[in-house]
């Protein structure tokens, strides 16, 4: 396995630029399997394990996928399997986003139940309620999901989401832009990564309109065509690295980033008393000398993403006076306090609220990574902390940011990447 190694107590300064979205990029590999002819040409993809996984996942159903210096070539003319196998659905949950396209175009689709992040609960049941409502049969069999369409197509709807799900919005979407008549979806997620799917689907020729809002309303159409398109970047590396900047106490910017799509996350960072200058695709954050306490509740979007919230709390431990998060998606997602604690934070946690009693000494030892954006936290306090901080298992890490440690490093950390052998 990897850790980072990382020398603590850095002063970070310069420019970095924000890679491309892995939460965007997996719809839109997804949506290529909509189309039976041709190559997409999709460019910004980032260099992750959850974008192998994801080809991989494509190529055993029988598409091409080439991939390098971010584009990935995707042909999807040859698929001969509609079953997503459990060896590479359990790797990644986002795996679930083949449900739609499949079914759309081949009326049959057999996709494992998914695992994924360690969090809490994670049901599907929003993804497979909208699958029903287009006109689908759904059963549960030997733990694969099987869905199968009553006619040659699935049917236009009306879908009224209980709740906003990013993911079901998705696959709600790439189901209805090849049923046969008009679909609607209230409640829909507006994420920048659900705008980026309308434009992919709309550039491959689907129907969509009301992108952005909340109501979105789609004619299918009978073939959808195979298209270049670039893809948006990653708010969410991009905000990590912000809030490296500031729990350092350093000056950064980072660009090639749209500055609108982190409003909620650059209003905290003003309101812990950091100094943000956004320009059109650039940000650049400069730390107070004392960083502010400032709550956080993690919501859908626009408002403070939930994939922020444990990088905030690694940020809070350093503010003055005491913060307090809550997490409204997933109300359980704290993996990272343990940890963070191990490292001399005092956080607790109650009824689903944590409190971030800062600033305090972190002190560097062993910490494990146990979901995506804790480890992005546990790196974010290993900066801070005195002497040196062991991430163990970042394969966690490498799923969702590309070239972390030689990003942090361009602007002056000390972080190695080394190999090492856990005792069995
Ligand atoms: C996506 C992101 C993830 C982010 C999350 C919330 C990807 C690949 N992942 O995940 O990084 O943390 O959005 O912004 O884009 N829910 C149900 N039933 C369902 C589906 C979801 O109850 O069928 C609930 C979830 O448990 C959660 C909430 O809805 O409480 C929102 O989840 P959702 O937006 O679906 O998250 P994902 O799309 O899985």
């Amino acid at each position: 396995m990897e850790k980072l190694v990382i020398q603590g107590k850095c002063r970070l300064s310069g420019t970095v630029k924000a890679s491309g979205s892995k939460n965007s990029a997996l719809p839109l590999m997804a949506a290529s399997l909509l189309c039976s002819s041709g190559e997409m040409n999709l460019s910004r993809i980032p260099d992750l394990k959850d974008i192998r996984t994801f080809s991989k996942l494509l190529d055993y159903l029988g598409a091409e996928t080439s991939y390098r210096e971010n584009t990935l070539n995707i042909s999807t003319a040859g698929i001969r399997s509609v079953q997503a196998p459990y060896e590479l659905v359990k790797q990644m949950r986002a795996s679930i986003y083949v449900l739609g396209p499949l079914l759309a175009r081949f009326g049959h689709a057999s996709v494992s139940l998914p695992g994924g992040c360690a969090f809490g609960p994670r049901p599907i049941d929003l993804h497979l309620m909208a699958m029903e409502k287009l006109g689908a049969s759904i059963s549960i069999d030997k733990g694969f999901i099987e869905a199968r369409t009553t006619g040659a197509r699935l049917k236009g709807a009306a879908i009224d989401f209980p709740i906003t799900s990013v993911g079901a919005t998705g696959n709600a979407l790439m189901a209805a832009v090849l049923a046969k008549g008009r679909t609607t979806i209230q409640n829909a997620a507006v994420e920048p990564e659900i705008v980026t799917l309308c434009h992919f689907l709309n550039a491959m020729g689907a129907d969509i309109h009301g992108t952005g809002t909340t109501s979105l309303e789609i004619e299918g159409v009978a073939t959808l065509n195979a298209t270049a398109f670039t893809n948006i970047f990653d708010r969410i590396e991009a905000a990590t690295l912000l809030a490296a900047g500031a729990i350092t106490g350093s000056s950064i910017t980072v660009t090639d980033v749209d500055p609108s799509q982190l409003s909620a996350v650059l209003g905290k960072f003003e309101e812990a008393g950091c100094t943000i200058i956004s320009d059109t695709d650039a940000i650049t954050l400069q730390s107070p000398d004392t960083l502010i306490r400032t709550d956080v509740i993690a919501n859908p979007y626009p408002l403070f993403p939930t994939d922020m919230q444990a990088q905030w709390i690694a940020l809070m431990t350093q503010a003055e006076g005491a913060s307090h998060v809550i997490d409204k998606i997933y109300h359980e997602r704290f993996n990272h306090i343990p940890e963070l604690n191990r490292l001399g934070a005092h956080i607790e946690i109650r009824h689903n609220e944590a409190t971030v009693h800062g600033p305090g000494k972190l002190t560097g030892t062993k910490v494990m990574s146990t979901d995506l954006r804790a480890s992005a936290s546990l790196v974010l306090a290993g900066l801070v902390a005195e002497d040196v901080t062991e991430v163990l298992r970042i394969y966690h890490l490498d799923r969702g940011y590309e070239r972390i440690e030689q990003k942090l490093n361009s602007l002056g950390a000390a972080i190695k990447r080394e190999s090492y052998q856990e005792f069995a």
